[in-house]
Order: structure tokens, then sequence, then C-alpha cells
């Protein structure tokens, strides 16, 4: 059990679970278009053991009774995202009629059970006929991605709490395009630099889209690690100020300064698209809340290798099952930071959780929410206006290349029957909310 009170919270505090499309649906059919991560992870030594989110938790189905569980877990919403090539087949003009009906279904679903969508238009299904032509290195992705936005904002868009445009952007660009982990796997400065800027830039055209429709209440999804220096030394002191730029600042400068850091301008010039400065008050429309997903630390040490600009080491934290240090206090620091060097626009930690082994007995998750609860509090309390908490994820899910091995979720999910069980970690939270909704 918790050791905090939802009292401590105060009233209007929300307490969610988040998941995501592409991780839980399966549903490969009824004319869903096909996405980066269909052909990615059908592609050998993408992903640990081949897994393929062709199945995933079949929520495609059994979403009635994943929602009756985050009803009586107790939470106030509920984030998920919408899958583009569920909507738009071929990512732009035609609109697949039964991807529109489930959507239906599912946020209709939330409402009669009393929780608030809150929904995310991309989390990296991209269709695949979009990669096709060129994906996010293709600065027409922001009107493919605002025609998309538009279609969900007149759809739902009366019916969504929250909406947020992208989830977390450095891992559509950095991640999947520099270091090649994810869809579509290019390891390549000059498509790192372009999707690092058309994700932010498609990012401020959707939103604007979505201020034309009756859409409400947007934001985006990033995804902040503490940066920390290995040691005290000054190279290991510029590494840090370095990835922290890679990781958190282009992100944060971007979206809510209209400034990319300098030395990462300097350091991609070559590649960046001419004259990015001139959509900078597009990338900063102005929004009225920001998610930050939150899992550790990153912690840097200048590097031997000349070609790498800085290297990343592991510290002696403990670590989740997925090999990252647990670190509570990093997230009442960022919280805090990005409060006073940033925006005083409402926070949402969007995500937070830990993998484990497998089980329904999770004690050590237990206390990685517990702990990283309280330092919430000890944000709100140091002035940083968060309003609310989504704990990663509902279910075990498909976890991108590491496969079905990781488990994130509060409720265990068995992959050959379906059957969902509630771990320790969810009964905590239903004794933190209970009958408080
Ligand atoms: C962030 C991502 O948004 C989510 O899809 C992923 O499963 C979790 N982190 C855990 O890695």
């Amino acid at each position: 059990m918790f050791s905090i009170d939802r009292k401590d919270f105060g009233p209007d505090f929300t307490f969610g679970v988040a998941t995501a499309a592409y991780q839980i649906e399966g549903g490969q059919r009824d004319g869903r278009g096909q996405s980066i991560w269909d052909t990615f992870s059908a592609t050998p030594g993408n992903v640990k053991n081949g897994d393929t989110g062709r199945d995933a938790c079949n929520h495609y189905e059994l979403w009635p009774q994943d929602l009756d569980l985050i009803r009586d877990g107790g939470f106030d919403a509920y984030r998920f995202s919408f899958a583009w090539p569920r909507l738009m087949p071929e990512g732009t003009g035609a609109v697949n009629q039964a991807g529109l009906d489930f959507y239906d279904r599912l946020i209709d679903g939330m409402l009669e059970r009393g929780l608030k969508p809150y929904a995310t238009l991309y989390h990296w299904d991209l269709p695949s006929t979009l990669q096709d032509r060129g994906g996010w290195m293709n600065r027409d992705i922001a009107s493919w991605f605002a025609d998309y936005a538009t279609l969900v904002g007149e759809r739902f868009g009366d019916r969504l709490a929250a909406t947020a445009t992208i989830n977390e952007p450095w891992c559509v660009a950095f991640l999947s395009h520099y270091l090649g982990i994810h869809a579509p796997g290019y390891r390549d400065m000059r498509a790192a630099a372009r999707a690092m800027h058309h994700v932010l830039f498609a990012h401020g055209t959707a939103i604007d889209a979505l201020r034309a429709t009756s859409t409400k209440n947007l934001g985006i999804v990033l995804n902040l690690e503490k940066s920390e220096p290995a040691t005290d030394s000054e190279a290991d002191q510029a590494a840090c100020n370095f990835g922290d730029a890679v990781f958190n600042r282009w992100y944060l400068g971007g979206v809510l300064k209209g400034q990319y850091p300098s030395e990462l301008t300097e350091w991609l010039a070559p590649y960046l698209p001419a004259n990015y400065q001139d959509d900078m008050d597009v990338v900063s429309r102005p929004l009225d809340w920001l998610g930050i997903n939150y899992y550790t630390r990153g912690l840097y040490k200048a590097s031997s290798d000349p070609s790498r600009p800085v290297e990343q080491v592991k510290g002696n934290l403990e670590l989740t099952d997925i090999g990252w240090e647990i670190y509570h206090k990093g997230l009442s620091d960022l919280l805090v930071r990005v409060s006073n060097e940033y925006t005083k626009i409402p926070l949402y930690v969007t995500e937070n959780g830990m993998a484990e082994v497998e089980g329904d007995d999770d004690p050590r998750r237990v206390k990685y929410y517990d702990e990283h609860l309280r330092a919430v509090l000890a944000a709100r309390a140091a002035g940083a206006d968060v309003r609310g908490y989504f704990a990663w994820s509902l279910l075990d899910n498909y976890e991108w290349a590491e496969g079905y091995d990781k488990r994130f979720g509060l409720v265990h999910v068995d992959y050959q029957t379906q059957k969902r069980t509630p771990k320790a970690s969810y009964r905590s939270f239903q004794g933190l909310l209970h009958n408080t909704r």
C-alpha cells in the first residue's frame, strides 16, 4: 500500500493510467492500414524475440473490460492514443469508417464510466505510405498531420478532456532516425536533424488545426530525463550539458520559447532544413498544458570516441527490469526546473512507471509509485503547478524494441489467454483512490 493520501494532492488533481494504440490494440483488420511499426517489427533483428504488435493485448476487442479495470481502480482519466492508420489507412485522404466507429465506442465507453479521455494523436504508428514519402524527414508531414488532426478534432474533439499532438518527440526524431532503435530505424544525422525540426513544426501546425475545431485543452507530451554529469570534472559537466540539450532542451526550448539550443543548431547546422528559423513561431504555439513522461536520469561523461559528442554511463542506483536507474528525486527536480525556467502552464506527469519481472506481486513497483508520487508532492510544494499523474501502464504490453518481455503494467497480461490479473500495484492505487472519484 502507498504511504500517501489522496487528500495530499488536493481535490482537483487528476489520477489516470496511460497506454498507446500500437502497444495494446492488436486488431489489424477492419480496414486499418499498415504502420512503420508493423514492418519494422517484422524485420529480423529489430525487436527482441521478433515480437510484433499484431495481437498485443487485443484491446481492440477487450476494451470494455480494460475500461472497467480503470474505473474500478478509482482512476479519473484514461490517456490513450489514436492509431493514425486505423483512421486514415493511407495517412491522408480516405477515412476508415470502422476506425471512426472503434474510437467512438472507446470514448463513449470512457464517458459512460465517468473517465476523462486524454488523447494523443501520435504515439509512433506512422502510416507506412507516409514513410514511403519520407515520413518525418519530409516537411510535408506537417500538412499530413494537420489533416489527421482536423479529422480527430472534428469527429471526437468535443468529447476529449485533453489532447496531445505528439508523444515523446525525442523518440520520434532522435531514437528513430539517429540511434536507429525505433522505427523507421535510420542512423543518419541529416535524417535526424530534419525529423527533430519537422516533428515540432508538425506539432505546432496540428495545434492550429485542432484550435480551428472545437477541441479544447491542447498540449504535447515530452520525455524528459534528469541530466547529471558522471563526475564533477569540467569535461563531464560539458558532456552533461550537451546531452541535456539533445534530450531535453531541444524540445523544451523549441516548444515553450521558440528557440533551439545553440550548441545543437551549430552541431546540426549542415543538416537542418533551410530556413527552419522561420517556423519557430509555429513550433512554439501557445499551449494549455505540458505533459512530461519521466522514468530515469541520464548520466553523462565526456566521450573517448571522437565521433561521438558524449557518452552515457550507468550509475549505481537500483535498476528496473529494463535496466533504468530508479531516481525519484529526478522527477521533482525536473518538474521544478520546467516550472522555473520554461513555463507556468499546468504540468501533467503523463507517464511514470517501471518494468518489473513477470508476476502479480510487485512490491518494488508499489514502492516506485509511492516514491514518485511523493516526488510530485515535493514539486507542488516547491511551486510547480502539477495537475495530474498518469501511471504507465494499465496493462503489460508491447514494449517496442524490447517486445513483450518487459512488463510495465499495473495489470498482468497472459498473452496466451489474454487474461488480465491486477497486480499489487493496481491494488495500491485502488486503495489510494477508492471512493474518492
Ligand atoms: C514511453 C513511451 O511513451 C511508451 O510507449 C513506453 O512504453 C514507455 N515509455 C516505457 O518505455
